[in-house]
């Protein structure tokens, strides 16, 4: 079930150059089958009139304390709500809700709501990093609102620097986050995953590869984002994504290990999704080895098995997961592979199944625990998959947190 459906989406504009920018967040959650209720404050007005928004929104458009007289709005619109998110938040906003200060209908609908709120910032840097702003966030942070944070970029006047409104991708799974439930669960964690197939080269022109399509590897990387990772990409395949995500093009086996050596380290979480290919030609022809010249005899050699190294040199607390693409003994094998390889979780699936593993836009895997548990997810969008492995990631890391 779409966790937009039938929901109820308070948008809190307030009045920043980025306020053009909630046009589209609010586009998105209206298509997603949302009922959005969006508010301007008088500084948003400025920027962007409220006609767009009632042209888009499936609710009406509200402006001020005092143009809904019954019953009173400033607490109804909180009441009713789902969610309500503040894109773009300026630091006046911040603010005012940070101290409970209510002066107009979207503070007061702030402080009058006991739905979860996602506050997005946007403003110049100097005011961002100023110690007054960063303060009021941490206050919000610590109540359990959900701060997206600001990308860096080109801001108002042709400055450049952190302070533009996140991306409405980010901002909307952000949302939808917090209506599955999960929210901003894994806030603060530095995520790993790598995805795609490897591509060993033979000769100029051919190379030694298979069929994986990178779906499931950038699903959990996505997943990971919208619930507010910090998250790196080691890929092979060139796929579109979302913007907050940092992905690294890599191609053979040796590129993925030297890439997860940068960043593994140093990350709470590694998902190993890719199919790495488990053997290389040992000699690469440098031109295109020629039809004419006979059916030639191509040597291999073992790749390095990056899993295995990154389980022998897990850190306390790092979370290792791998994937088992397998078609006989799925579950035996894969236990096999969560023990030889040191890891903390591994996600079988039996690619010989229809709709399941390599290329498909679904998958069913048993997800299998070093504490010897299994959860079976039957077939499903890979998406839901993700969410299935983050939600073990995140079991894992509560049972490692010293009691
Ligand atoms: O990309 P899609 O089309 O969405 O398909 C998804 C998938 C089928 C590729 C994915 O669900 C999956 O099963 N990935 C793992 C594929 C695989 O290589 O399985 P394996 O059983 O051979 O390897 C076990 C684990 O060791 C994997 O986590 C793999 O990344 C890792 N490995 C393997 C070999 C090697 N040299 N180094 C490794 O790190």
């Amino acid at each position: 079930m779409n966790a937009f459906h039938d929901r109820r989406i308070v948008l809190g504009i307030s009045g920043g150059i980025a306020a053009y920018k909630a046009v589209e967040v609010c586009r998105r959650l209206v298509d997603a089958g949302a009922y959005v209720s969006p508010i301007l404050t008088e500084d948003a007005h400025r920027f962007i009139g409220p006609v767009t928004f009632s042209a888009l929104a499936s609710e009406p458009v509200h402006t001020s304390l005092w143009d809904d007289a019954s019953p009173i709005p400033h607490t109804r619109l909180g009441q009713n709500a789902d969610v309500i998110v503040v894109a773009p938040a300026t630091a006046r906003i911040i603010s005012a809700y940070a101290t409970g200060s209510s002066y107009d209908l979207l503070t007061a609908t702030l402080i009058a709501t006991r739905a979860p709120v996602v506050i997005c910032p946007a403003m110049h840097t100097e005011m961002w990093e100023h110690p007054a702003v960063q303060h009021n966030i941490e206050v919000l942070r610590s109540r359990g609102v959900i701060i997206v944070d600001p990308q860096e970029g080109r801001l108002a006047g042709g400055d450049i620097g952190a302070g533009r409104l996140a991306d409405p991708d980010t901002i909307v799974g952000a949302v939808e986050s917090v209506l599955s439930g999960r929210g901003h669960d894994l806030a603060g964690l530095s995520v790993v995953v790598t995805a795609g197939g490897t591509r060993e080269p033979i000769d100029a022109v051919r190379v030694i590869a298979n069929r994986s399509s990178g779906k499931q590897g950038y699903a959990i990387a996505e997943e990971a984002h919208k619930r507010g990772a910090s998250v790196t990409l080691i890929s092979t395949v060139d796929r579109p994504t979302l913007s907050g995500i940092s992905v690294i093009e890599v191609e053979t086996a040796a590129q993925m290990l030297h890439a997860v050596e940068q960043h593994a380290p140093q990350s709470d979480v590694v998902v190993m999704t890719a199919a790495v290919a488990d053997f290389r030609p040992v000699h690469v022809a440098d031109g295109k080895i020629k039809k004419h010249n006979g059916i030639p005899e191509i040597r291999l050699e073992p790749t390095p098995d990056i899993l295995a190294a990154l389980g022998a040199s897990k850190s306390t607390g790092q979370v290792l997961v791998g994937f088992a693409a397998e078609t006989d003994d799925v579950v035996d094998n894969a236990r096999g592979k969560l023990k030889k390889k040191n890891l903390d979780l591994i996600v079988a699936n039996d690619v010989s199944a229809p709709g399941v593993g390599f290329g498909h836009s679904t998958n069913a895997v048993t997800i299998i625990s070093v504490d010897g548990s299994e959860t079976f997810v039957p077939l499903a969008d890979k998406h839901t998959i993700a969410t299935a492995v983050l939600d073990s990631v995140l079991a894992v890391r509560t049972a490692l947190r010293p009691q």
